[in-house]
């Protein structure tokens, strides 16, 4: 939470008559303290507290409906922001529910002087906090009653496989690895049927094998309702540096799947919030055994409303993908400055600019070659033509995939070539594939179409070769088609390229 933001000090809540506000986070004193405390405290408990507009956009997500009695949850509750935020917006939307109880779980005693004051400001709400570890109680075998609603922003750290909350979650059947995950699944087996679980997360769990099991605990118990989007890597959690991409996820208990609804902000402004409706199918693929979680970004750009355009894999076309093979660390000593006797070009993503390669670099910080000799042979492909993609793209780049094409006459009479492993490489059985390949291969990874794509199975960063294995490519004749024409223009337009490609863009 970012302490001093003014948004939060000029919080002025209303309940019944009295105006409130948020104590431990509106007193100037309380946040000098709090924002001087010890980074590696803060990343011990997973305390990046959630800013008052994300806090609000949360608490809005909920549905309206009133009900009789209502128990709302907030585990790894801070100060109750979160509590505090939706209850403001029952009242100040005028929902009635007749009861309203709110359980708040914090395990940090330092704030629960804070969290103390800021619920006992709602007088006509019963709150209880419990100063203490929400896994252990929410594992114990006990009659409690069952929550309506629950409002998490909860702790992000790895639960080591030996551990005591590992154990404790194993005993109630929940295989997870993260804290969040854990939170959210424990939650999610605490609430009624209907119970709705908004929470804000990173956004990791979307794919890879590590969130598996708490993919399909979410689909075998709830029905997503909701995602919202951070199109801005860092900016949800500004004040603490939080590096990880947010999403929040509004989930039902135990009702049947329907449509959901996406929505994305740049930032926790939500000024330019944009939300859609999709089919499940287009967030779930059905049939996918790993149950990624595909989240459509810009629909305005949606081609011919058909994700699965091209159906080519890559042995469909011909060429292979691959991680660069030259890992530079263990080959230090074979890396040279220069290219001289015996050597052969060293391609790293520093000499790769707007698509094409700039060999040698003359800055000294990265070699230009390496050293031909056993040791290195077997790293090396044939000079030739290869389409290269970062693996690492920076946080200013549009695109996360950026692809660039290497042609065999920039290393002059070079036999070999050594590729970096912070590169993907197109290639065919290790050795160079056509020029017009190359050349169309990399025209369509630069869309933006591709982007989006990839975007929607990914949230990391990094581009792997399993990632460019995994999407769907145009034939093998309109690729070959596309980097003949690409190599007669100039500069040609995303639309000019898609029109060459057969697609419209609606
Ligand atoms: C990411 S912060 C969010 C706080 C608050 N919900 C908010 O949105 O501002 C997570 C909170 O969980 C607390 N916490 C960490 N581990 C916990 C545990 N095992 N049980 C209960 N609370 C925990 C931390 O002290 C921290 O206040």
């Amino acid at each position: 939470m970012r302490i001093a933001n003014n948004q939060m000090m000029d919080l002025n809540l209303k309940s019944g008559s009295k105006p409130l506000s948020i104590v431990g986070i509106n007193s100037a004193n309380d946040a000098a303290e709090y924002k001087s405390r010890d980074r590696s405290y803060k990343s011990d408990l997973g305390q990046f507290l959630t800013p008052i507009p994300i806090a609000n956009f949360m608490a809005s997500m909920f549905s309206k409906r009133s009900i009789k009695n209502c128990r709302l949850l907030d585990a790894g509750a801070g100060v109750g922001t979160l509590s505090c935020a939706l209850l403001n917006r029952w009242n100040s939307e005028g929902i009635k529910h007749k009861n309203i109880s709110v359980n708040a779980f914090e395990i940090d005693d330092s704030l629960i002087p804070y969290l103390d004051e800021n619920l006992t400001n709602y007088t006509d709400v019963e709150s209880t906090i419990h100063s203490e570890d929400f896994i252990s109680s929410a594992t114990a075998t006990r009659n409690s009653e069952k929550f309506t609603h629950a409002i998490l922003n909860p702790p992000y750290k790895k639960i080591g496989s030996k551990s005591k909350h590992r154990e404790l979650l194993r005993s109630v059947g929940i295989e997870t690895g993260n804290l969040y995950s854990a939170f959210v699944a424990l939650a999610l087996r605490e609430m009624e049927e209907e119970g709705e679980v908004i929470a804000i997360i990173p956004r990791s769990f979307c794919n890879g094998p590590y969130f598996k099991p708490f993919r399909k605990f979410i689909l075998e118990n709830a029905a997503i309702t909701h995602l919202h989007l951070f199109k801005s890597r860092t900016d949800a959690f500004k004040g603490d540096a939080v590096l990880q991409e947010n999403i929040i996820i509004g989930l039902k208990r135990g009702t049947a799947q329907n449509e959901v609804i996406v929505s994305t902000s740049t930032d926790s402004s939500f000024s330019d919030l944009t939300s859609h409706k999709y089919n499940f199918e287009q967030i779930v693929t059905t049939g996918d055994a790993d149950q990624f979680f595909n989240i459509p970004t810009k629909p305005d750009k949606v081609i011919d409303n058909d994700l699965n355009f091209f159906s080519s894999s890559l042995e469909d076309i011909g060429a292979c993908v691959s991680t660069g093979p030259v890992v530079g660390f263990r080959l230090r000593e074979h890396l040279r400055d220069d290219i001289s006797e015996g050597c052969s070009p060293l391609i790293y993503p520093a000499h790769l600019r707007n698509g094409s390669v700039n060999w040698p670099l003359e800055d000294g910080k990265k070699a230009n070659a390496i050293h031909r000799n056993e040791n290195t042979q077997k790293w090396l492909y044939p000079n030739g033509f290869y389409c290269l993609v970062r693996r690492f793209s920076s946080k200013e780049e549009r695109h996360r995939i950026v692809a660039s094409v290497i042609s065999p006459e920039v290393f002059g009479q070079a036999e070999f070539l050594g590729i970096d492993n912070k590169l993907n490489v197109y290639h065919f059985d290790k050795k160079g594939i056509s020029e017009n390949l190359a050349h169309g291969l990399a025209a369509f990874l630069n869309t933006d179409w591709v982007d989006e794509e990839f975007r929607l199975f990914s949230g990391h960063t990094q581009v792997n070769a399993t990632d460019l294995r995994r999407l769907r490519y145009p034939s093998n004749e309109k690729l070959i088609k596309l980097g003949k024409w690409i190599l007669k223009q100039n500069e040609p337009t995303q639309d000019e390229i898609y029109k060459q490609l057969g697609i419209s863009v609606g």
